[in-house]
């Protein structure tokens, strides 16, 4: 059964509210219980230095977005749970993607096509306060995804056109220094249709931008007990019948209930229900559910060290992924250790050639041993040893991850049963894996 790696990048800007929890967070937890699913979860810090700048601000929200997604339920044994700015190889990346990006396709990227009609607008000049960040985002955001190949990437409508610009790089770079090998997958956008969007305190969908959300977790029962209570409704009295089809009250509460529970409560507005009863019942079945978790994002809040070393545990899980991968794709642009270059086939005689070509080329070695085991060996293109693999019970055990290593070279490197040879630099090893793969 393959695995299908998933990756969702949360901005640290503000502070989450009941919609975020019901429209993102909750359901985006439930996901990477799945079985089969790899997940990146990542708190985009990068990206919020884009919108903010504000320091305080900035800290503030990463920390209370890492203290909320661990204490909804995120199980960071599970899932790679990190902070962009702690794996500097995803700004690496980005140089590298920047480099075969057109200056035209970020010409169309919707965020900055608004800032420019907004300019233009308001009479001034089209490129007014935009910044060189929020002008390449879309090229960061490619970075998150392809630095981890995640085939599957959850995202609002209006992120669905970044991954398709996240698709297009990939297949650039792939075409302009892959020599016939796919470095990148090719990420698909996964837009939740069904998931609710959760109406605010108004019945326009909850937004900090309409000043109609309920909190998640600040303010505490108080809080969401008091924004409850301010739920807009209309004008009919206790013992009259309400409709339970044009309430957004209804709407939050189901979000929250059973399929029998939302029968009983719709039939009890049918029947007069009292729209403070009704706002007791919807308090009682939300705080239900939070209370818990609240309880957890108050531990957190208040031992952040707690929540630095789980992010730095994360970190170290990423950079596992990232570092050999980008030691590669180091490779496939040409910045590589000094070696003497190769020279032109056809400037030397055949013998020469021959020769030269069997020093420049690694291979893989399969033998049985007495053991009665299958093993492989990776020889650099001096002779050297550099890779000794374990004990296969099958031969074709051992074949596959030759294949493995041979088709997708550093990035599985990590994963694969083999021992490095001592002595041997990891370098030489990614060098002599990506010379056999462009060979
Ligand atoms: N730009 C995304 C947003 O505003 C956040 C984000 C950054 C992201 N990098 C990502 C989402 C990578 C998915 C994948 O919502």
């Amino acid at each position: 059964m393959t695995t299908t790696r998933v990756l969702t990048g949360i901005t640290t800007t503000g502070t989450p509210h009941l919609g975020n929890y019901v429209g993102a967070i909750r359901p985006a937890i439930e996901a990477s219980r799945r079985a089969n699913v790899q997940s990146f979860f990542f708190l985009a810090d990068y990206h919020a230095l884009i919108k903010c700048d504000d320091p305080q601000r900035i800290e503030r929200s990463r920390l209370e977005l890492a203290a909320t997604w661990l204490a909804c339920g995120l199980d960071p044994e599970l899932v790679t749970f990190y902070r962009q700015s702690d794996v500097p190889e995803v700004l690496e990346l980005t140089w590298l993607l920047t480099c075969v990006c057109p200056k035209g396709m970020m010409n169309r990227a919707h965020a900055y096509k608004a800032a420019c009609d907004a300019n233009a607008t308001a009479g001034e000049d089209l490129d007014a306060g935009v910044t060189m960040g929020l002008f390449s985002y879309p090229v960061l955001m490619a970075a998150d995804i392809l630095m981890f190949n995640a085939h599957l990437v959850p995202v609002g409508r209006d992120q669905v056109q970044h991954i398709e610009m996240t698709r297009d790089l990939a297949q650039r770079f792939n075409h302009v220094f892959g020599g016939g090998r796919h470095f990148f997958v090719l990420p698909e956008a996964v837009v939740e249709e069904q998931v609710a969007t959760l109406p605010g305190l108004d019945g326009r969908k909850m937004s900090k931008s309409y000043d109609n959300t309920i909190p998640l977790f600040e303010g505490g029962t108080k809080a969401l007990g008091d924004a409850i209570a301010r739920i807009v409704t209309d004008s009919r009295l206790p013992g009259e019948p309400k409709d339970p089809d044009t309430a957004h009250l209804v709407t939050l509460y189901e979000a929250f209930a059973e399929p029998a529970q939302v029968a009983n409560f719709r039939s009890e507005l049918q029947a007069g229900l009292g729209w403070g009863d009704a706002k007791q019942r919807l308090f009682n079945l939300v705080e239900a559910e939070l209370a818990p978790m609240r309880a957890r994002y108050a531990e957190f809040m208040a031992h952040p060290d707690r929540l630095e070393d789980l992010l730095m545990a994360g970190s170290d899980k990423a950079r596992g992924l990232a570092q050999p991968f980008m030691a590669e794709l180091r490779q496939a642009v040409g910045l590589r250790r000094m070696l003497a270059l190769k020279r032109a086939p056809h400037a030397d005689s055949d013998g020469e050639q021959a020769g030269r070509s069997k020093l420049a080329r690694p291979s893989f070695k399969q033998y049985r041993e007495a053991d009665g085991l299958f093993y492989f060996k990776f020889i650099g293109p001096d002779d050297r040893v550099l890779l000794q693999s374990h004990g296969f019970a099958q031969g074709k055990e051992s074949g596959a991850w030759v294949q493995k290593l041979k088709l997708e070279g550093g990035a599985v490197l990590a994963g694969a049963p083999v021992v490095l040879t001592d002595g041997v630099k990891l370098e030489d090893v990614l060098e002599a894996l990506s010379a056999l793969a462009s060979a």
